[in-house]
């Protein structure tokens, strides 16, 4: 056995989770050293949780705020980790201010966060998860109440020029467009790939697209790799980018092994995909995740402990 860092890069990809800045503080007052151990020597790839979306970001207009963000960052530059920025453009997680905004000045307001953010880090982050979860289940592009807010106030447009606005900002920066409910050949996933068929017929700087698989210990999987692959063969890399698989409450049998299954799964879809570059677990413990126990999503429990699915997934990395 090794690292799950190690054995990722023997197999071509990174290992990583969504962190959050409050336990990686170096300061022994605010950290915790366990957590900051154990992503320090089985992790790749760093995502934050919460510290990129705009709502921390850019609280107030015009007022940045990168403190928590840089802890990440900082963390993972010293542990020779790459970080992915989550996410510029997203309906949820939006300050009110920018609730409030509409016509030119959204647009402008979107163009300066964008620029500014992704400037701020600059080759510290270079993969953006540039637009999040614009799709509805039937694979339409979310209109009407607070999910519609992007289309409904700058139109389909708000896409393209998203992405070129970050691709203005960082050029050399890999852009994603990152998506849940595409794991198998549903009409969301079919819809994602006409519009990004259509961003790429447009020029538009797309470079992957990011497969969330937020699953269940009861999910089935058969049809992950064929959606990478589908995307992989539009030129575009893949990614799983928040894996996490939720027991059903109260366990029962061996909800462990099925949570450990549907780990494995995943992993091992992603290895069979030359263009699949990461797998990243939303949350690796359950001290801090955002589906704790019960649901207990993570690999690891709240006390540190590995579960099945830990074995699981570095014994796949292993057969890599
Ligand atoms: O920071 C405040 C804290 O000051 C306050 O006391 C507390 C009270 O509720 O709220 C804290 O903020 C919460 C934040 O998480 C930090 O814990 C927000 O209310 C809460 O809405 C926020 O939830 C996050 C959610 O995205 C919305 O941004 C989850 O942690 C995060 O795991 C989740 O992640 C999303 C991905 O970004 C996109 N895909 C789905 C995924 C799961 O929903």
């Amino acid at each position: 056995p090794g690292r799950l860092r190690d054995l990722a890069q023997a197999a071509g990809v990174k290992i990583g989770s969504a962190v959050r800045a409050a336990p990686l503080n170096p300061d022994p007052a605010v950290g915790d050293e366990d957590y900051r151990d154990w992503a320090r020597e089985q992790l790749s790839t760093l995502t934050a949780e919460n510290e990129l979306k705009w709502d921390h970001v850019e609280p107030a207009r015009g007022r940045f705020n990168f403190a928590a963000a840089d802890t990440i960052v900082q963390f993972a530059h010293e542990t020779e980790q790459t970080v992915r920025g989550h996410t510029l453009v997203w309906h949820s997680a939006l300050p009110a201010w920018v609730s409030a905004l509409s016509g030119d000045q959204l647009e402008a307001a979107l163009q300066t966060h964008i620029t500014s953010t992704v400037s701020h880090f600059g080759s510290d982050v270079a993969i953006w998860d540039v637009v999040n979860e614009p799709l509805n289940d039937s694979g339409s592009l979310r209109s009407g109440g607070s999910q519609g807010f992007w289309k409904d106030r700058l139109g389909e447009d708000y896409i393209d020029e998203s992405f070129r606005w970050a691709h203005a900002a960082n050029p050399t920066a890999r852009l994603y467009l990152n998506e849940y409910g595409i794991e198998s050949d549903s009409p969301k996933a079919r819809g994602l790939y006409e519009l990004v068929k259509g961003l790429l017929a447009r020029g538009v700087p797309i470079h992957g697209i990011g497969f969330q698989t937020h699953k269940l210990e009861t999910s089935r999987l058969s049809g992950l790799a064929d959606s990478l692959r589908r995307f992989a063969d539009l030129g575009l890399e893949v990614a799983i980018t928040e894996l996490g698989v939720k027991l059903l409450t109260p366990a029962g049998g061996d909800s462990l092994g099925r949570q450990a299954d549907v780990y494995g799964w995943v992993t091992a879809a992603c290895l069979a995909v030359p263009r699949c570059v990461s797998v990243t677990a939303w949350g690796f413990t359950d001290r801090y995740s955002w589906i704790p126990a019960p649901g207990a999503a993570t690999m690891l429990t709240d006390q540190y402990v590995p579960k099945p699915a830990y074995y699981r997934v570095r014994d796949v990395l292993a057969a890599g």
